[in-house]
C-alpha cells in the first residue's frame, strides 16, 4: 500500500494539464483546456480539462475525473500503477507500508509482466554494451547500421547472447517467477518443464508502451540464412497487443504533436535511423497491416499521415485498399515513395537529413492522387478496367468525412481520371448515401440524454429529451459548487449553504444513484461538522460519486439554458440571487417529487373507484394538492420577485 503522505505528495505536485497533455493535443480555452477524446473517436473537441478543479470531462465518453482516473482509464493502469507513474514523473519517492516479498509479484498480473519485460530489457542492454559477445557481435553490428550511442541508449537497444538460457537462468536466479517469464514470452517452455531463451544470438529491439514501459521485443537475427526468420517478436500477451502499439511512440508522440505531422514507416531500423536524423515524428506498424486502432492512435496526436514507403511496387499496391481506413478515419494521407531499393532507413543514411527532407517535400504525393496514378497507369487503355478504377477511387474519396475535402479530391481525380467532375460528383453522392442509410440501420447506439452544454463547440445533435434525474443532479451541484460557502439570507442572517439544504432536503427521497449516495455522504459529512468541498468527492472512493462530481463540475450549467427559461428564472448569473437559486432548486426538486405522489394517488383512485379506502385517498390527494399549491405560491413568490 502507498503511504498517505506519498499520495498527498503526488496529488499536490500532479498538473492535470501537463499529465493528460502527454496523451491529448490540448488547446486552451477560457479557463479551460479541450482536445479531441481519447477515448472515442471523435471530430469535434469535446474532451474538457479544468486545471483550477483538477478534472477531466470526456463528454463523448462519458469519463471523468482526476489524473489518476485519467491514467487508470487510458493506460489502464490499477491504482497503485497510475499513483508510481505519477511519482516516476514528478521524482517523488514512493513510500509503501510493507508487504511480504512472495506476494509483492503477484499484487497485480500485469505490473509483474513489466516487471519482467523491464528487467529483460536491461539485461538485454547490458548484456550488448557491457559483454564481449554483446560488444563485438551486437554492438557493432548496430555501429555498421550507422546507429549512435545515444539512439542505441534512447530506445533501449540489445543484444540476447548466443546461448539457449542466458536469459532465462539469469531471471531464475533474479527470483522472477516462470510464469510471468512464459507469458511475456521471454522463455519458452521445454517438454520437461525447463525454460529456455526465445531470443538467442539476436539483437534486440524492446517496444515501449504508450507511456515509456517495455512491454514486448523484435529480435533480429543476424545471419544471411533464409531458413531463420528474420525477426523474432513477442507473442500477445496480457500487456501487449500488437494491434494496438505502433513502434516508436513513445519516442515520437511530442513531436507529432509539434509537428502535427506523423511519418508512418514499416521497419524498426526505420523508425531509428530517421528519429536519429532528427525527424522524431516518426513511427512503425512494425511489419503487419496498420489496424484502426493504431490509426486513431495517430489520431489523438494529428490529423496528417505520411507514409513513407519503400520502394516496392507490390507492397505498396497491396497497402492502398488498407490506406482507406486511414481515410474513413478523417486523417489526411500523404505518401511519399523511395527510390527502388532503398527503405526510408537506408535512404537516410545515405543521403543524410537535409537530402532526406528534401526528398520528402519533393515526392511527398496526396494517398487518393497517389492511388489515382498507380491505378490508372495498371488499367491501360482498357476501358472496362478504366471503369474499375474510377468507381475504387470514387470509393475511397466517399470515404472522407468531410465533405468539401471530398470535393476538392473529385476536382482533382477528374482532370486525372479525364472524366466530367458531375459524373464523379453523382457518383459519390450516390455512395454517400448508401452509406448514410446502412449506417443509420447499424447504428443501434442509443445517445444517453444529456441536459447539460459543456462547452460551446459540442457537437449540434444534443438530445433535448430532459432526464428525469435533472433535478436532482442540480441539487448535488449546487451542494458541490456553494455547499461550503455562506449565503446572506436576509441581509441579518448568515448560514452555511450546504447544511441549509441538506436540513430542506431529509424529507425528500432521491431516486437517481448517484445522486442519493452523494447527498447520503454528504449528510454523513455535515453529521461529523465537515463541510466536504469539490476535491473530497473528486477524489472520493466509489467510482459513481466521482463521476457524477466531474461531470457536474464539468458543466457550466447543469441544466440548459432552457430549464431556466422554463422555469422563468431570468438571472443569467446563478450567484447574483444565491437564494433564488438554492430555494428554487429544493422546491422544483420538492414540487416533482410531489408531483408524482399525486400522480401515484390518482392512479390508485382510479383502480379504487367504489371501494371504501377511496375516501382516504381522496384525502390524500387533497392533501397534497394543497401542498403543490403551496410550493408553487413559495416558488413563485421568491423566484419570480
Ligand atoms: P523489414 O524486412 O523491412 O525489416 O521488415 P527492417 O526493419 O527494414 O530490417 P532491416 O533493415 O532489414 O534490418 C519491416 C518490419 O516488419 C517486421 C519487423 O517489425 C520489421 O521491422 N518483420 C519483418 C517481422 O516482424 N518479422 C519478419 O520476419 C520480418
Ligand atoms: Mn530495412
Amino acid at each position: 500500500m502507498i503511504t498517505k503522505l506519498t499520495i498527498d505528495r503526488i496529488m499536490e505536485a500532479t498538473d492535470i494539464v501537463e499529465v493528460i497533455g502527454e496523451f491529448v493535443q490540448l488547446k486552451k480555452r477560457g479557463a479551460n483546456y479541450v482536445g479531441l477524446s481519447p477515448f472515442s473517436n471523435e471530430r469535434t473537441p469535446s474532451f474538457t480539462v479544468s486545471p483550477a478543479k483538477g478534472i477531466f470531462k470526456d463528454f463523448s465518453s462519458g469519463k471523468g475525473g482526476s489524473a489518476v482516473t485519467f491514467l487508470m482509464e487510458l493506460e489502464k493502469f490499477s491504482y497503485p500503477e497510475a499513483l508510481k507513474w505519477l511519482a516516476k514523473k514528478y521524482g517523488i519517492e514512493v513510500e509503501e507500508t510493507i508487504e511480504s516479498t512472495e506476494n509483492k509479484e503477484e499484487e497485480n498480473h500485469r505490473e509483474s509482466l513489466m516487471i519482467v519485460t523491464g528487467y529483460a530489457a536491461k539485461f538485454f542492454h547490458e548484456s550488448l554494451l557491457e559483454t564481449e559477445d554483446g560488444q563485438s557481435i551486437g554492438l557493432s553490428y548496430f555501429k555498421e547500421r550507422g546507429f549512435s550511442n545515444e539512439t542505441i541508449k534512447k530506445f533501449e537497444l540489445g543484444y540476447s547472447p548466443d546461448q539457449w538460457e542466458a536469459f532465462t537462468s539469469n531471471a531464475l536466479k533474479e527470483g522472477y517467477q516462470q510464469q510471468f517469464l512464459e507469458e511475456t514470452g521471454l522463455s519458452v517452455k521445454r517438454d520437461n518443464g525447463t525454460l529456455y531463451d526465445r531470443y538467442r544470438g539476436r539483437v534486440m529491439f524492446p517496444i515501449h508502451s504508450f507511456t515509456g514501459r517495455v512491454i514486448a521485443f523484435g529480435g533480429r537475427t543476424l545471419k544471411n540464412d533464409k531458413n531463420v526468420p528474420k525477426y523474432v517478436n513477442s507473442p500477445e500477451s496480457e500487456i501487449y497487443h500488437k494491434s494496438n502499439i505502433l513502434y516508436g511512440l513513445f519516442f515520437a508522440k511530442k513531436a507529432i504533436r509539434d509537428e502535427d505531422n506523423c511519418y508512418l514507416v514499416e521497419g524498426y531500423a526505420d523508425v531509428l535511423s530517421v528519429h536519429q536524423a532528427g525527424i522524431e515524428n516518426v513511427v512503425a506498424s512494425s511489419g503487419t497491416s496498420l489496424t484502426v486502432e493504431q490509426i486513431r492512435l495517430i489520431g489523438r496526436f494529428t490529423k496528417n499521415v505520411t507514409i513513407l514507403y519503400d520502394g516496392d511496387a507490390a507492397g505498396i499496391k497491396a497497402s492502398l485498399r488498407g490506406l482507406d481506413m486511414i481515410l474513413e478515419e478523417g486523417l489526411n494521407v500523404k505518401v511519399v515513395l523511395f527510390p527502388d531499393g532503398h527503405d526510408p532507413d537506408s535512404y537516410v543514411q545515405l543521403v543524410g537529413t537535409q537530402a532526406f527532407k528534401t526528398y520528402i517535400n519533393q515526392n511527398r504525393k496526396d494517398f487518393i492522387l497517389y492511388k489515382t496514378d498507380i491505378l490508372l497507369k495498371e488499367a491501360g487503355n482498357d476501358p472496362i478496367r478504366r471503369a474499375d478504377v474510377i468507381r475504387e477511387i470514387v470509393e475511397s474519396i466517399a470515404k472522407i468525412p468531410d465533405s468539401i475535402k471530398a470535393s476538392v479530391f473529385i476536382r482533382e481525380c477528374s482532370h486525372q481520371l479525364e472524366i466530367d467532375e458531375r459524373a464523379l460528383l453523382s457518383e459519390l453522392n450516390k455512395m454517400r448515401l448508401a452509406k448514410a442509410r446502412k449506417e443509420a440501420q447499424q447504428n443501434t447506439r442509443t445517445i444517453e440524454p444529456v441536459d447539460y452544454l459543456p462547452t460551446e463547440e459540442l457537437p449540434q445533435e444534443q438530445p433535448v429529451k430532459k432526464e428525469d434525474s435533472s433535478q436532482e443532479r442540480e441539487i448535488v451541484r449546487l451542494l458541490l459548487l456553494y455547499g461550503n460557502k455562506m449565503i446572506d439570507w436576509d441581509g441579518i442572517t448568515n448560514t452555511y449553504i450546504g447544511p441549509f439544504m441538506i436540513a430542506e432536503l431529509g424529507d425528500v427521497n432521491f431516486e437517481h444513484e448517484a445522486s442519493r449516495k452523494f447527498v447520503a455522504h454528504y449528510s454523513k459529512e455535515v453529521e461529523n461538522g465537515i463541510l466536504p468541498d469539490e476535491q473530497f468527492f473528486i477524489h472520493f472512493s466509489d467510482k459513481d460519486i466521482v463521476d457524477l462530481s466531474v461531470t457536474l463540475l464539468a458543466t457550466k450549467y447543469t441544466l440548459s439554458d432552457n430549464w431556466y427559461e422554463m422555469h422563468k428564472i431570468l438571472v443569467p448569473d446563478e450567484q447574483v440571487n444565491m437564494k433564488a437559486t438554492i430555494l428554487g432548486a429544493i422546491f422544483h426538486l420538492k414540487k416533482q417529487k410531489v408531483g408524482k405522489i399525486l400522480d401515484g394517488l390518482r392512479t390508485e383512485l382510479q383502480k379504487a373507484v367504489g371501494e371504501a379506502d377511496t375516501e382516504i385517498l381522496l384525502n390524500q390527494y387533497m392533501h397534497m394538492k394543497k401542498v403543490e399549491k403551496s410550493i408553487s405560491d413559495y416558488l413563485g413568490s421568491v423566484i419570480l420577485k
